[in-house]
């Protein structure tokens, strides 16, 4: 017998994170299951993002860089997402987006790994990581990249390899890769590994540390909820920082930007990743939203997230037999906190959930995400939007014209 919306009801009762929602300002009609998308708002952001504007920008003017401690941002803000992944607070720093990031610390490894000119990523990453790449190899100096199937990534770590570059939760998939296997196969090469932890960030229980990463990189927007755009991170392992030389070598990033001499020289530590002036506003809402991962440790959310998935599957599949296919994995400990739906008219499905006020998102070209983020989505959440889900999909209502006009955001 399939779980009832009252059992639901009744989870979310006895869910010790479930007090948690009222922290966001998710509006009561709305269902929000894209989290892994931009992650929702935190309640106690604007006013801390206000402040900051109005009384150490509007008052405090210039002055603000050095009394409300602006210039430490970046640090402080990463040593506080360290906690969430499994990193030294001197590891992590925030700034600048992903794609950026990523440009840094594949270039810093390929300095680390002198005589290896090859990058290693899978076919189907998320764009940017392969377009960042193929950038990088763009500029000469003979770097290759090499994009492999997924099943082919351990037979392609050869000895001509500095880096394999993957990305940990598969944004489309919500597939989970084996970080401590797979950075492992990449040190027996002699090979660097690079994570790309946008879709684990805030969601699952990652141990950079434990399994070894060398470099990584991830969103602040996602489940960090820290607004649209919002600065992303990079992660420098320790032993690392001493040899790590990222090309786009800012002022911010130098020993002693305020010395203004003509000659770079970086920074002590993980403070080299910086490039430009830091975007306060954005620090300061991505500081204020972490505030929220003070009240839930990352086992608890990842356990609540893989019950909430589980769910979702069970009863999409008790609701609507036959009608999707199910392109994450069915085994919670193998997907991130999405399950991804195929149907060849899966965009205007999704729009049509919009319109009833589930919002999920959509990838080309079949693909329905759905996300579990699980400091503000409840079981009776899944219940309703699955409820609403097979409505859909028995009334024929994803038909209507107006659904299938695709917008420029998907
Ligand atoms: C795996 C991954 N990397 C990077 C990005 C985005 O990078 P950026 O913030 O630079 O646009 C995304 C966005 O969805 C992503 O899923």
């Amino acid at each position: 017998m399939t779980i009832s919306r009252s059992d639901c009801v009744t989870m979310d009762a006895g869910d010790p994170l479930g007090s948690l929602k009222a922290r966001f300002t998710v509006p009561k009609h709305v269902i929000y299951l894209d989290g892994n998308s931009l992650g929702a708002l935190p309640r106690h952001v604007p006013e801390r993002v206000q402040h900051t504007i109005k009384s150490e920008w509007g008052q405090d003017l210039i002055r603000s860089w050095n009394s409300a401690g602006w210039i430490d941002l970046p640090s402080r803000v990463g040593g506080r997402i360290a906690r969430l992944i499994g990193a030294a607070g001197d590891e992590v720093i925030a700034a600048d987006s992903t794609s950026v990031n990523l440009f840094k610390v594949a270039a810093a490894a390929l300095a680390l790994r002198p005589g290896r000119r090859v990058i290693v990523s899978e076919a189907g990453n998320f764009p940017t990581d392969l377009y960042m790449l193929q950038g990088l190899a763009a500029l000469g100096g003979a770097v290759e990249l090499r994009v492999v199937a997924p099943e082919d990534i351990e037979a392609a770590l050869s000895d001509e390899v500095a880096a394999l570059v993957l990305t940990h939760v598969h944004y489309k998939s919500g597939r989970v890769h084996d970080m401590a296997r797979l950075t492992a196969k990449a040190h027996e090469a002699g090979a660097l590994a690079i994570w790309d932890l946008s879709h684990s960030a805030g969601a699952i229980d990652i141990d950079l540390n434990r399994d070894g990463a060398d470099l990584a990189i991830g969103c602040g927007y996602k489940y960090l909820n820290g607004g649209p755009g919002a600065p992303a991170f990079l992660f420098v392992a320790k032993r690392h920082q001493q040899g790590f030389h990222q090309p786009l070598s800012g002022w911010m990033g130098h020993a002693a930007p305020f010395d203004f001499v003509d000659d770079y020289a970086p920074a002590e530590g993980i403070a080299r990743g910086l490039c430009g002036t830091p975007n306060i506003l954005s620090l300061v809402a991505l500081d204020a939203a972490l505030d929220v991962f003070d009240h839930a440790a990352m086992g608890a959310l990842r356990a609540k997230s893989m019950a909430l998935g589980d769910l979702f599957i069970e009863l999409v599949e008790a609701r609507c037999p036959g009608v999707f296919g199910l392109l994450s994995p069915r085994a919670a400990v193998d997907r991130g906190s999405q399950v991804s739906l195929t149907h060849g008219e899966g965009y205007a499905i999704m729009q049509a959930l919009i319109a009833r006020h589930v919002i999920g998102d959509f990838r080309a070209p079949d693909v329905l995400r759905f996300g579990f983020a699980p400091l503000y989505v409840g079981f009776a959440d899944v219940w309703d939007a699955v409820d609403h889900l097979a409505a859909v999909m028995a009334s024929g209502a994803w038909r209507d014209a107006a659904f299938a006009a695709r917008a420029a955001v998907t």
